[in-house]
């Protein structure tokens, strides 16, 4: 006899990756847009569920900054992502919490419950595969649109390593 599965087992057989920044207007929105992308450009949709939050409140419900969106359309993307806050009950939701610095990582791994949750951390910077020693995703919301275009380039180089790595 067929039994149809539900939606828990799809989401169950999903991995769940949560891009982590500071704010969540610049880096972990434009991450999250550019994993869905390479996710859709693959036909994986259905094995990968994306989000991105931040370690503050300050910007909650908001758009992503207009230079990271801007930056964002020069390159092909529509990031579109509305700004949340990082919850420690993100560690059950979520197998992958990327994070873009070591401001971030600490500010995450201190939220966490159990040696299990702490394993779910990950460092974008290690899975750039064309910056070697690049240790982070340098925040560009004090910067210039050089600054916007670099983190950029490296979200783009850490999402397909990324990805290559779990596929
Ligand atoms: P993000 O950049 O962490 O890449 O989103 C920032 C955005 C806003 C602020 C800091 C960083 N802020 O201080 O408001």
């Amino acid at each position: 006899m067929f039994v149809s599965p539900n939606i828990a087992t799809f989401a169950g057989e999903m991995k769940k990756i949560l891009f982590i920044c500071l704010g969540n207007i610049c880096r972990s929105p434009a991450a999250d847009g550019i994993m869905k992308h390479l996710v859709a450009e693959r036909g994986l949709e259905d094995k990968y569920f994306i989000d991105s939050a931040g370690i503050g409140s300050w910007h909650v419900g908001q758009l992503p900054d207009r230079r990271m969106r801007q930056c964002g359309q020069r390159h092909g993307y529509n990031f579109d992502h509305r700004a949340r806050q990082f919850s420690s009950k993100d560690f059950a939701r979520f197998d992958y919490i990327a994070v873009m610095d070591q401001e971030n990582y600490y500010d995450v791994a201190r939220q966490a419950n159990s040696p299990s949750d702490l394993q779910k951390i990950i460092r974008m910077s290690d899975y750039l595969r064309h910056h070697p020693g690049q240790k982070t995703v340098p925040d560009p919301y004090y910067g210039s649109e050089r600054d916007f275009e670099f983190a950029l380039e490296l979200l783009e180089d850490a999402c397909e390593g990324l990805l290559e790595s779990l596929l």
